[in-house]
């Protein structure tokens, strides 16, 4: 079928069952042509809170889907690919982080929205790379803070608010691989070029580059500044949004994309549609657990 067909059906099913798609800014760019909204993380959930649909489909990560969720449990919540995980979240097991906390009692726990629903229900307030900085600096100044799973986000954030959080060691295998010498390679080709690079780098990178921010902070900066050059350090796909919003402007890409936002398909998201599955789903108990940081987030952001 051709895809023009595809995006039809998609928008056809999608009225008629009253569904929304919620997509990614790493989502493909046929799937962000055919999504009703496309967010960072926090806005993902944000509009997953304030939605009237029956039905949300997450072309997102798995984490993203959860997190509808559990801000939605009168809503049907599909994902066109269930194994789209997210080795970030991966690197952090409840049973983990539940014997890390009991290693420190008295300390807060923060945990990054890249995390199971298990995590978030033993933590104290959840963050986006959109809300951390904002977030943990509203935390008591004495309070010992653990935070988790992304070493360079909680590397960053500990810089910037001057904390001494003690940190988890996880990391986004898509972000980390990014190479200082890769960086100042382009930077030498490109020497009018700013470079932007999402906080989940490491700090070489983060310390090589003009703005730092979320998926969300960094298109803005662009569409407010698009007569500039930009060398991107996040994964593909914001460079799309960019493009849309900015014909013209001039992009250095790098090339990375997340091989887990990318399973998703058309055909995959129509056949979702069609079926009405996989349905991501929390067990009510646990999901009464992990809405109490994640309310606290968005009550924090605002
Ligand atoms: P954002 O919240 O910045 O969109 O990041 C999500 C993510 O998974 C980054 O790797
Ligand atoms: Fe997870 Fe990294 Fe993919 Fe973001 S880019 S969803 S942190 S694996």
């Amino acid at each position: 079928m051709q895809d023009k067909d595809i995006k039809q059906q998609i928008r056809d099913l999608c009225r008629q069952k009253n569904a929304v798609i919620m997509a990614h800014y790493y989502q493909s760019p046929d799937i962000q042509q055919v999504a009703d909204f496309i967010g960072d993380s926090l806005a993902l959930a944000q509009q997953a809170q304030r939605t009237d649909a029956d039905i949300i489909v997450m072309c997102g990560v798995h984490f993203m889907a959860e997190t509808a969720a559990i801000l939605c449990p009168d809503k049907k919540v599909l994902i066109p690919d269930v194994a789209a995980g997210c080795s970030l979240a991966d690197s952090c097991q409840a049973a983990d982080l539940r014997a890390w906390k009991e290693a420190h009692p008295g300390h807060l726990v923060v945990s990054y929205v890249n995390t199971s629903a298990a995590v978030k229900a033993l933590s104290d307030i959840v963050v986006t790379s959109g809300n951390a900085l904002k977030i943990v600096n509203r935390l008591p100044q004495d309070a010992p803070v653990l935070f988790g799973p992304d070493r360079n986000l909680g590397r960053y954030i500990n810089e910037q608010t001057g904390r001494q959080m003690d940190l988890w060691n996880g990391c986004c295998h898509v972000h980390d691989r990014f190479s200082l010498e890769h960086l100042l390679k382009l930077k030498a080709e490109n020497p009018e070029a700013l470079v932007l690079s999402h906080p989940e780098c490491r700090k070489e990178i983060v310390d090589n580059s003009d703005v730092v921010g979320s998926t969300a902070v960094l298109i803005n900066y662009v569409k407010a500044h698009p007569e500039k050059a930009y060398i991107v350090m996040t994964a593909d796909g914001v460079d799309y949004e960019i493009c849309r919003a900015c014909p013209g402007v001039r992009l250095i890409n790098t090339e990375n994309a997340c091989e887990y936002m990318r399973m998703h398909t058309l055909d995959k998201l129509l056949r979702c549609l069609q079926t009405e599955s996989p349905v991501v789903s929390v067990e009510a108990e646990l999901a009464k657990q992990a809405l109490l940081p994640i309310q606290k987030m968005l009550e924090w952001s605002k």
